[in-house]
């Protein structure tokens, strides 16, 4: 019922003055709630809201995955999740967290060579990480994850010093040799296998792949692409030895990094015109896996490694005035 129509109720049987005055009334407050709606009473999904952006975070696979009901809504090409990557939805410290990115944008970005800002950051992880398309721009769901990314950091504002600390192992340091793919599957076999499966190909949730997956897929059809951050070996390496196996992240440096070349050694679902990344070749990644290169290493070492003769190759360039 309308506050107008309850007013009106009210005042049936009294003067018509009376009645008149309260229709004006009912009509300013009719107006009013047009102009202010209280967010909660609202459908959270017809407004931007912190909420809506942590359930679209955490439940992606059923707000935004290929099986939506609404093809408009399909919007990711996998049943990943944002917080397959970004532990916890983001509020974890450490390596993937979301707690600080508001404050890390507008910035340069190498990749799309001009300054990007959050919503662009967001948008790179859709059509990478999440092997998906573009959300517009203003959308509600664009709009809510920036809601609450920007609220994670107001929380990271008033966390105390000891909830900011990570607790993860100390940082990857990158071993000086080539990435073992071999080695990397021993260490797959013994110690990721059990969750991710035999192939890579995860477990999914239940039967209704809506529900996302318990363990998410390392390769294959419906993993991240090969645009992806994840792709890059030192970005893949830094992740699992912080993170993996999930609630025992204890591998070395070394097993860290073979067994992120064996995962990134299988197919996955291929993007269209990489070879656009980076208009300024030289501020491509050095574990960047797909050319071109401004230098003339390998595509292998790219892949694989070892990284610091390429980084001495781009610092003569540098020094060299060449670049
Ligand atoms: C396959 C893993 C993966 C998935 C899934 C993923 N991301 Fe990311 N995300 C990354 C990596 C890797 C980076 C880059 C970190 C770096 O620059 O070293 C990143 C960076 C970001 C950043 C920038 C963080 C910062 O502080 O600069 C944001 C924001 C972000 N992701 C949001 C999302 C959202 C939203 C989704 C879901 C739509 C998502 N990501 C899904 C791996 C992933
Ligand atoms: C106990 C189960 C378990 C084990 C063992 C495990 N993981 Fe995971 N892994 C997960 C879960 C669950 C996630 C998603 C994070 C979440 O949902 O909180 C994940 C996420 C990942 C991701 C990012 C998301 C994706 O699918 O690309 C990578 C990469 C990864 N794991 C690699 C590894 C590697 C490499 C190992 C072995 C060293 C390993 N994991 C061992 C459970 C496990």
């Amino acid at each position: 019922m309308s506050p107008m129509s309850r007013g009106m109720k009210r005042q049936s049987g009294s003067l018509s003055g009376v009645a008149l005055i309260s229709l004006v009334v009912g009509a300013g407050v009719v107006a009013g709630a047009l102009l202010w709606r209280p967010a909660a009473v609202q459908d959270p999904a017809s407004e931007p809201s912190v909420e809506y952006g942590r359930r679209l975070l955490r439940e992606t696979a059923a707000l935004l995955g290929p099986g939506h009901e609404d093809p408009a809504m399909q919007y990711t090409g996998t049943y990943m999740d944002c917080a397959s990557c970004h532990l916890d939805t983001g509020t974890r410290p450490g390596t993937l967290s979301l707690l600080q990115s508001a404050t890390q944008y507008p910035r340069f970005s190498g990749r799309d060579g001009g300054e990007r800002d959050l919503r662009d950051r967001i948008n790179g992880c859709m059509t990478r990480s999440m092997n998906g398309r573009e959300l517009s721009r203003d959308s509600l769901e664009m709009l809510s994850m920036e809601m609450y990314i920007r609220q994670l950091n107001e929380q990271f504002g008033v966390m105390g010093e000891s909830r900011r600390q990570s607790g993860e192992p100390a940082t990857f340091a990158e071993p000086d040799r080539a990435a073992d793919v071999a080695a990397g599957e021993l260490v797959y076999q013994e110690r990721c296998q059990v969750c991710h499966g035999e192939d890579g190909e995860g477990l999914a949730a239940s039967t209704d792949m809506a529900e996302g997956y318990l363990f998410p897929p390392l390769w294959g059809p419906d993993s991240f692409n090969n645009g992806a951050g994840m792709t890059r070996l030192l970005t893949a390496a830094r992740f699992i030895k912080a993170r993996m196996p999930l609630g025992q992240p204890d591998l070395t440096d070394d097993e860290a990094y073979d067994v992120a070349a064996f995962v990134n050694s299988h197919e996955r679902p291929q993007r269209a015109n990489l070879e656009q990344d980076y208009p300024d070749l030289t501020n491509k990644p050095v574990d960047s896996p797909y050319p071109p290169y401004a230098d003339t290493f390998p595509i292998e070492q790219h892949r694989l490694g070892p990284f610091e003769p390429i980084r001495e190759f781009y610092r003569d360039l540098a020094v060299s005035g060449d670049r």
